[in-house]
């Protein structure tokens, strides 16, 4: 043992007196990020994939790179009869902007040149796909090399037998995207980030590390890293583990005989963990050494959070040992006016709009996330739903996932859960979305067969699914919760209207959650004065009402959602339906155009907070809120609902001075319990106060509206997050039409045109309007009531940026930003 533990010591030394990192040694892994100087082009092309292929006059793109998101908008992309089950429907009706009215059908060619250096002879080349939509196939120097049709799914091909040395080598991929083969907007082309990795021939493999943490104690824990290894010699497994701080805390050395694969399995016990949690996401990196003859020649990097949790069927999740309401939205994965391509920068912006909202949970509806996006979800606090497929074997869409179920199903679950197994923020897999398989007596074996997958995979997380227990129409046959299908998950979650109650009596065992609830619809700034509750209701202005009441058939206000989780404290919590809005399915205007985009965003396409963005940060978030709506710009005489989103029990509402009366939160009345309400205010034009008052009468806090003047002019505004001159990184600058006292013109929706000096470039822009069908990459962006967003990507070479915004009869804004 001594002796052992001497040699281990030694070669550590060694180790570290030869230089660990090995930066410049060319045995070392080394990842290339392949960004720039794609070549694409649109359309089928013969011998594309040939090194000697002529590709000069196709574009020139940077990856990530979503070919559908420039438009233009179209009501005849995609355009489909169908019944939209989902809605209730039971008559098939001609559908209009269910993906967003984007032309992301097709045929899609890339292409990317680089030279392999002689010095590479004796490594392996992979290329990595975080994601390729769709139905890639790739090549490398006209070698068909493999494929990967599900779009969301992360894969590496490995490119060694075909490399040219020395020379020019062509990675061709083509994908190509079916109508009718999703229920929201996709995005298309390579639209995820690409790496080529260079390793040594024994070499740690791909997603080679399985980090768990079995044992947390109070004064220590156990990590458990398990290490797949590829190749074909001796060698020795070096595993450090560096602390939040980034100081090195511990490592452990192993000898190990390499034979084709190799899983080395070591535990390596941490004195005081710091523990992953939402409020403090502490993250611990692990590096993984191969080293041969004193000399580390293959270092591979990952992370893991100290954290364990549960999930019970009388009180809920637990975290860390403390119970934690979950306060999730679901997510789809495009990212407002820039679509699918990936960017940090713009979902970081998300995450951190819904932290400030209080919302601790995201459910990565109903796909495999990008990488980017679950590293901001262990770095920001949020725990989240992994989600894999939205249809199995029976078809919601003619070319959805029910065309791949045979044969890739296990391979692209398992690649899910490879990929994302050591990051502390997931806590649980799923597996699917209200699979039509669910209502159907003998298919809960199809649920097993998955649940199995994961289990195998991960025996660390349990496996759940958004199943629907309501009756829907012609597909229901039979209820999950009655017909063995709900039995087989770790997790029931329920999508809508299951009856937690009546389930919980009958099953006490089972751990519920709402794993997708609400769905109200509403346009921000746009108030219809009738307010009351609507049930898919329409408009010819295409809009839903800001107060928070419409929602579609199976759907409900957030007050109904709030009410039933109180009412039944044992469930684990929600994810609503959706954080933000997202390209397709513009219920309830999915067969008008044009709508290309979705009405169920707690928060507006463009990112503005809608008015419930309140109501549910009075409920989820510790901050003292106080939030009136809707805006003070009406007609004379005019009755004006009034309601305020508020922690506090009761406040006092005054119109010029006058007050209105008390309001005390009511929990009879439905609307009453979460909210104030002040029904029919005559519309002074002036200044509505509303003052909190807390338990001993005493006012504490009040919030305001006031009547805006004729629009003046244009105010900037930058959301102050640093950025660095990386080429990637995305500024965000809110455009406000202002009056003369600088109010925001509620009602303005002035055309204002942008322009980009200095170190940046024009991206994209937005405003919230589900109808607006200029693309995002215009120049030009109409306000919509009041407001738009610029979206502008820096240059890689640090400085000023400046952002001129003009508008006919307004006087122009400008700001400047700087980039590190
Ligand atoms: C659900 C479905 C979601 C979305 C939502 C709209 O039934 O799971 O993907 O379609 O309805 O309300």
């Amino acid at each position: 043992m001594e002796f052992k533990l001497l040699i281990t010591t030694l070669i550590i030394s060694l180790v570290v007196l030869s230089g660990c990192t090995n930066k410049n040694d060319s045995n070392q892994r080394q990842v290339i990020s392949l960004k720039q100087d794609w070549k694409f082009t649109l359309g089928d092309q013969k011998d594309a994939q040939t090194a000697a292929f002529n590709d000069s006059q196709w574009d020139t793109v940077e990856v990530p790179h979503d070919w559908a998101i420039y438009g233009p908008f179209d009501k005849n992309n995609d355009v489909y009869k169908t019944v939209v089950y989902e809605d209730g429907e039971t008559v098939p009706q001609i559908r209009l902007g269910r993906t967003g009215g984007l032309p992301y059908m097709g045929v899609g060619w890339y292409r990317k040149s680089f030279n392999v250096p002689e010095n590479a002879k004796n490594k392996k080349l992979f290329v990595e796909f975080d994601g390729a939509m769709s139905h890639a196939k790739v090549y490398f120097n006209g070698a068909y090399i493999g494929e990967w049709p599900y779009g969301y799914t992360s894969f590496s091909l490995e490119l060694t037998d075909h490399i040219k040395f020395g020379e020019n080598n062509v990675l061709a991929v083509r994908l190509e995207n079916k109508p009718k083969m999703s229920r929201w907007y996709p995005g298309a082309g390579l639209y995820r980030n690409v790496r080529l990795v260079y390793t040594p021939t024994t070499h740690i493999a791909h997603w080679g590390t399985n980090i768990t943490t079995p044992r947390i104690n109070e004064g220590d824990g156990t990590v458990n890293i398990k290490t797949t290894v590829k190749g074909n010699s001796k060698v020795s497994l070096l595993t450090e583990i560096y602390s939040p701080e980034g100081k090195l805390l511990k490592s452990k050395i192993d000898e190990i005989l390499v034979k084709g694969e190799n899983i080395t399995n070591q535990d390596i016990k941490l004195d005081n963990p710091q523990l992953w949690s939402i409020e403090t996401p502490k993250k611990y990196k692990v590096l993984s050494k191969i080293i041969v003859a004193a000399k580390v020649i293959d270092t591979y990097e990952s992370s893991f959070g100290f954290r364990y949790f549960e999930f019970t069927a009388d009180d809920g999740f637990h975290l860390n040992g403390k119970r934690v309401q979950i306060q999730g939205v679901c997510m789809h994965h495009d990212l407002g006016p820039i679509g699918a391509a990936v960017n940090k920068s713009a979902i970081n912006r998300q995450l951190r709009i819904l932290k400030e909202m209080g919302c601790n949970a995201i459910r990565t509806s109903h796909n495999p996330p990008s990488p980017e996006y679950l590293a901001a979800c262990d770095s920001l606090g949020f725990i989240v739903m992994d989600e894999s497929f939205d249809e199995w074997k029976q078809v919601k869409v003619d070319n959805g996932y029910n065309t791949l179920w045979e044969d890739w199903r296990k391979k692209d679950l398992t690649a899910l859960i490879h990929r994302d197994r050591n990051h502390p923020s997931v806590v649980m897999w799923s597996v699917g979305n209200e699979i039509r398989e669910q209502h159907s007596n003998g298919l809960w074996t199809m649920a097993k067969s998955l649940v199995d997958i994961c289990h195998e995979e991960d025996p660390t997380r349990p496996v759940t699914i958004g199943m629907n227990n309501y009756e829907p129409g012609e597909v229901n046959k039979s209820k999950p919760s009655e017909n063995k299908f709900a039995a087989q998950f770790d997790v029931k979650g329920w999508n809508y209207y299951a009856d937690f109650k009546k389930i919980h009596e009958e099953h006490p065992y089972w751990v519920q959650l709402a794993c997708e609830t609400q769905s109200t619809v509403s346009t921000r700034g746009f108030y219809d004065l009738d307010a009351v509750p609507k049930k898919h209701y329409v408009r010819d202005n295409l809009q839903c009402s800001a107060y928070g009441n419409e929602y579609p058939s199976w759907a409900n206000s957030p007050d109904v959602g709030f009410a039933r989780l109180d009412d039944n404290p044992f469930v684990a919590g929600e994810f609503v339906w959706t954080g933000f809005d997202y390209l397709g399915e513009p219920t309830p205007y999915n067969t008008q155009w044009p709508t290309r985009s979705s009405y169920f965003g707690i928060i507006d396409f463009a990112g503005f907070p809608k008015d419930i963005y309140y109501l549910y940060q009075q409920r989820w978030s510790d901050k003292e809120v106080l939030h009136i709506l809707p805006h003070w710009n009406w007609k004379e005489g005019q009755n004006v609902p009034i309601h305020v989103f508020t922690n506090y029990n009761s406040a006092e509402l005054f119109v010029n001075g006058k007050s209105y009366g008390i309001r005390k939160k009511d929990s009879t009345k439905v609307y009453g319990r979460y909210r104030l309400i002040w029904d029919r205010i005559a519309f002074k034009p002036g200044l509505v106060k509303v003052k909190a008052i807390d338990k001993n009468g005493n006012y504490v806090k009040e919030a305001t509206m006031e009547t805006a003047g004729p629009a003046y002019k244009i105010k900037l505004i930058s959301d102050g997050v640093p950025i660095k001159a990386n080429g990637e990184d995305l500024a965000f600058i809110e455009v406000q039409i202002v009056d003369k006292e600088g109010r925001v013109c509620p009602l303005a929706n002035n055309m204002v045109y942008f322009k980009v000096e200095g170190n940046g470039k024009f991206r994209a822009a937005g405003n919230g309007n589900p109808t607006d069908v200029e693309p995002f990459h215009s120049q030009k962006r109409k306000c919509f009531f009041g407001k738009s967003v610029a979206m502008i990507q820096v240059s890689k070479i640090a400085g000023e940026i400046k952002l001129i915004a003009s508008a006919d009869n307004l006087i122009s804004g400008e700001i400047s930003i700087i980039s590190r």
